[in-house]
């Protein structure tokens, strides 16, 4: 470091003796989520919303079907096209991607929600969830994994990451990060409108906060950059 930069500790000194308004408590319910929210459910998921649905169909290493909801789910880069989910405790989905290194993601729309909500409860590891919701498959380019045919769009990927996390204390956390790159996109044509694809025509659904809470993505505004 050149020793003209202020250290570390110069700039923290200087954030703190920067006129800024004290917090009001009156004005915040603040909380520290190892002690407690002191609310009657717990607000962060509500906070943290909408969160994309990825309805992630796997197969485990003797091509038993899986297809579960993860609203832990997004994009995290375009070049490479990345996408991550995470899993509270090993999952199947996670436990079949460490065994094939393949999963797709497939967008949840409205029409398709109470089909998405089935393949949502825990069921034995052989069970096939697109079976037991009735969801019509249809077979990947590149991995194994089937896709949903009625979904307005799947994402193809293999998986370059599985992560159990660890915690501010050093603990292992019963949480498992999945992060793939997109290796084959499919878009059902009648959402692509000019070459775009239609979000506003699409439906997608997404998760909202509290238990049973969903939001419709409808309304579209643009905003270029300044
Ligand atoms: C809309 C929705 C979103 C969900 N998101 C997650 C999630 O992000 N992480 C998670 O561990 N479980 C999530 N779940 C619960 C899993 O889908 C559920 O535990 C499922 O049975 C896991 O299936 P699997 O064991 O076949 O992977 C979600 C459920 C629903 C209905």
């Amino acid at each position: 470091m050149n020793s003209s930069e202020p250290t570390h500790e110069e700039l923290a000194f200087d954030v703190l003796s920067r006129p800024c308004k004290l917090s009001d408590m009156s004005e915040f319910h603040s909380y520290e989520p190892r002690i407690g929210h002191r609310l009657a459910h717990d607000p962060l998921k509500a906070i943290v919303a909408p969160r994309p649905i990825g309805w992630i169909s796997t197969v485990d290493g003797s091509g038993n079907v899986n297809l579960a909801p993860y609203s832990f789910f997004n994009m995290i880069s375009s070049t490479p096209p990345l996408v991550m989910f995470s899993s509270e405790g090993r999952k199947d989905s996670v436990a079949n991607i460490e065994e094939t290194g393949e999963f797709c993601c497939n967008l949840v729309t409205h029409e398709l929600a109470s089909q998405m909500n089935r393949t949502g409860q825990e069921l034995a590891r052989h069970i096939d969830e697109m079976e037991v919701a009735g969801i019509e498959p249809v077979h990947s380019d590149l991995i194994k994994p089937l896709r949903v045919l009625k979904a307005p769009a799947s994402l193809e990927c293999r998986a370059i990451e599985i992560n159990q996390l660890v915690g501010l204390g050093e603990e292992l956390l019963e949480v498992y990060v999945v992060i793939g790159q997109i290796v084959k996109v499919h878009i059902r044509t009648e959402f692509l409108n000019e070459g775009i694809f239609d979000l506003a025509a699409v439906n997608t659904i997404a998760r909202a906060g509290y238990r049973g809470d969903y939001v419709v993505a409808r309304e579209i505004f643009e905003m270029l950059p300044e």
